[in-house]
């Protein structure tokens, strides 16, 4: 049976004395994308900090690619090919693109060849070629989130955690992001993602996750969620298709 490439079990942590995730347990299997949906506040971008070293599971377990890494440091999880796009922006907005990309370059480890994993990025971003020398603050969101993505491709991941990668961009941009997102999954990166989009988002992944109150509600295939009334109702705009009689 085929292993997932990670594993999250039971995950209890949170603020202080507050508790955000009360028992987050999911997988994600290899060469997917898997989408996070859940209402605001559930905690969905505090698992990711999790999964991620920032924040410290309290109990709980994670595993990637069968290694434990709970609350292990990023820099460790980035040199097994864990990569994390957090919401927002993510840039240093007063330096140009290609420093940024450049600086990307400096969690490699010493065996990689940054420029030429550079020079491959700028082949798939021709944006980000054009736009090399401008200063990073003064692209478009949209621009923004791809070189945070692109400089994030540097390192060669194996998964990458992007929380709402298409907030605050145009549609036409979000398709973009979308395309890339599979594009990576077709190139065996699996992709753990969380979107408000989440019919969109649902519709190019292979598995999703409902979110409520840090808890896993449901995980199941994307098209099954996108045809559950419950979630059709809370998540995807209350439209549910009524069946014909
Ligand atoms: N650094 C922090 N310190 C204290 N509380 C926090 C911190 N970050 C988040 N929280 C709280 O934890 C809860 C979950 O936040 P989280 O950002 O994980 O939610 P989310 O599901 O990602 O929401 P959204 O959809 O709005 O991004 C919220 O109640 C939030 O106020
Ligand atoms: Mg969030």
């Amino acid at each position: 049976m085929t292993q997932p490439v990670l594993s999250v079990r039971d995950i209890v942590a949170g603020y202080g004395e507050m508790t955000i995730l009360n028992g987050t347990t999911f997988d994600v299997m290899p060469g997917t994308i898997t989408t996070v949906i859940g209402p605001n506040g559930a905690g969905k971008s505090t698992v990711f900090k999790t999964i991620f070293g920032m924040l410290k599971a309290r109990t709980g377990s994670i595993h990637f690619k069968g290694t434990d890494i709970t609350n292990a440091p990023p820099r460790k999880l980035l040199a097994l090919g864990l990569c994390y796009v957090p919401q927002g922006r993510n840039i240093f907005p007063e330096l140009n693109v290609l420093s940024n990309l450049e600086l990307g370059g400096i969690a490699a480890s010493a065996d990689v060849n940054i420029p030429q994993r550079i020079e491959a990025v700028l082949e798939r971003f021709p944006v980000l070629r054009r736009k090399g020398q401008q200063q990073a603050g003064t692209l478009s969101g949209g621009e923004q989130k791809l070189l945070e993505i692109a400089r994030s491709l540097l390192l060669d991941p194996q998964l990458m955690l992007i929380d709402e990668p298409s907030i605050g961009l145009s549609p036409m941009m979000v398709q973009e992001v979308f395309s890339i997102i599979k594009e990576l999954r077709a190139k065996g990166v699996s992709v753990l993602m969380i979107e408000q989009n989440a019919r969109s988002a649902l519709e190019i992944s292979d598995d999703g996750l409902v979110l409520e109150l840090g808890r896993t509600r449901m995980q199941d295939r994307a098209q099954t969620l996108l045809n559950d009334p419950r979630v059709g109702q809370l998540f995807l705009g209350g439209v549910i298709e009524e069946k014909s009689a």
